[in-house]
This record gives structure tokens, sequence and C-alpha cells, in this order.
């Protein structure tokens, strides 16, 4: 039996290289504001997500460019199959073209690219583009992208609590052994978010993240996201960098911290 409370992420020592970095390693955008940017230009809604695969395309160039390690993308909700049927057909639509169009450029720039929520809900045809586009990327090193499609975060925990009861139930770990860094390995996105930008100008998380955003920053920000660009990630960077991320602590052992380690 054990019995001694199970390791908690709380008790690790804090991490420097966190405190310290300049550049977030992880960058989690829920790209926000479609809908009205199409509206405000009289176009039909799916006009806007159209322009906003735009800016996907210029946000990961970008990102890549600045040395970002892993770049999380929100793209669709496992709640927004509720908008009008129209639309989610469009959406689907368009991501099978994307999935085609921005291939060949994804791999060319070293983007390893993984799609995580729960795909079951996916078409066949969808699917199998996904599985090849994640086969032919496996190996690139440059930055990982991963697209959040029927994503949500309560989704995401629960599926990390199932994985962890089938292995109780197998005998592998006991109960005592479920630990927060056991949990969030099970995660379908395991890293901490460093910065969580939302466009749109919406001050919610609207279920993304939520365990991976325990101490993330966050940078809302008014543009809509098909205006979103390099320049805008540089901005929010720039924002994140000098942001003092004390994970608990006070400010003066934050800095005796950062100089131990120099
Ligand atoms: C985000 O833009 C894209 C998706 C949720 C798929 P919206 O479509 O939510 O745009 P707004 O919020 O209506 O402007
Ligand atoms: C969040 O945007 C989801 C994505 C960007 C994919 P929503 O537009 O769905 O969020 P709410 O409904 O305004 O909270
Ligand atoms: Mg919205």
């Amino acid at each position: 039996m054990y019995t001694r409370a199970p390791a908690t992420l709380s008790d690790k020592p804090a991490d420097a290289s966190a405190i310290q970095a300049v550049v977030p390693r992880h960058v989690a955008i829920i790209m926000d504001g479609n809908g009205r940017w199409a509206k405000k230009r009289g176009m039909m809604r799916l006009m806007g997500h159209r322009q906003g695969a735009k800016a996907v395309t210029r946000t990961v160039e970008a990102a890549a460019r600045m040395g970002v390690k892993t770049l999380t993308l929100f793209a669709f909700s496992s709640e927004n199959w509720k908008r009008p049927a129209d639309e989610v057909a469009g959406l689907m639509d368009l991501f099978a073209k994307v999935l085609q169009s921005e291939r060949d450029n994804l791999h060319r720039n070293q983007i390893k690219v993984r799609f995580v929520g729960d795909l079951q809900r996916f078409s066949t045809k969808l699917v199998t583009a996904i599985d090849e586009m994640e086969e032919l990327t496996r190996d690139n090193r440059a930055m990982q992208l991963n697209i959040a499609i029927n994503y949500g975060g309560r989704w995401d925990i629960c599926q990390a609590a199932r994985a962890l009861a089938l292995q109780v139930q197998a005998g592998e770990i006991t109960p005592e052994d479920i630990s927060e860094e056991r949990l969030q390995e099970q995660l379908a996105v395991v890293e901490d978010v460093d910065l969580l930008i939302r466009t749109g100008g919406e001050q919610r998380i609207s279920n993304f993240l939520l365990y991976q955003c325990a101490y993330s920053e966050f940078y809302v920000t008014d543009k809509l996201w098909p205006d979103f660009d390099g320049a805008a990630l540089q901005e929010a960077c720039a924002y994140f960098a000098q942001r003092e991320r004390r994970f608990g602590m006070t400010s003066e052992q934050v800095q005796a911290l950062a100089t131990q380690s120099k």
C-alpha cells in the first residue's frame, strides 16, 4: 500500500527556465472574430473563416521564425457543432481544403503537425487527410503545430481520467499513483501553455486548454482573427517578455532564482 501523498506539480521546484523565457515556448491561440470580420464587410460568415485560414498560415510561419517550440491553435471547439448546419459544413470543407493546400508548405518549413481533439465525429475522408498530414510531418523538428478541432478542455481532462482508470483496471498502476504529472501526461496537449492569446476581444477561455493554462500569461487583443499577422504575434510576445511569472512565489524569490541560475 502507498501511504505517501502523490507528488503534485506545485511541489516541484520552480522552473527557472520558464520564469526567464523571453520567447514563449508554448503559445496557444483562441482564433476568434472571423464572423464579425465578415459581418463588418457585409459578407457571409464563411468568408471570415476563409480569411482566417490565411491568418493561420502567416502566424505559423511567424511563430516558427521567432523560435516558438509549440503552437496550439483552437480551430473548432466541441461546442461549435451548435452553429448553423451550413456554417459547420462550410468549416469542414475549409479544413479539408486547407489540409490539401498547406501540406507541402508546412512540410517544407519543417513543421510537425498534430490534430488534437475528439476526431471520431469527423468524416472518414477528413480523418484520412489528417492521418496523412501527421505521418508526412512526423519527423519535422522546426516547430510543433497542434490544431485543436472538436476540442474541449473538459473533454481532454475526461479522456485523460479515463486512460488512467484503464491503467488502474489493468493493474498497471494503483489509484495512489495518480499524480498531477501522470494526469497531465495523458492529456491530448501535454505541455503547459506559456502564452495564451485570444483575438476578438472576449476575455474568456471558452473551454480551451483548461488544465494546461494553470499558469499561462493571457493576452487579449481586439484585433479580429483574419487581421492577425506576424507583427501582432510579436506584440503579444513582447507583452509576454515583460511579465514577471511568479508561479505562486514572491517577486523577491523569483528575482533570487533568476540570479542563482545565471
Ligand atoms: C472563430 O471565429 C472561429 C470559430 C469558432 C470556428 P467566430 O466564428 O467565432 O467569429 P465571431 O466570434 O462570430 O466573430
Ligand atoms: C472559441 O470561439 C472557439 C474557437 C475559436 C475555435 P467561440 O466563438 O466559439 O467562443 P464563444 O462561444 O464566444 O465563447
Ligand atoms: Mg466567436
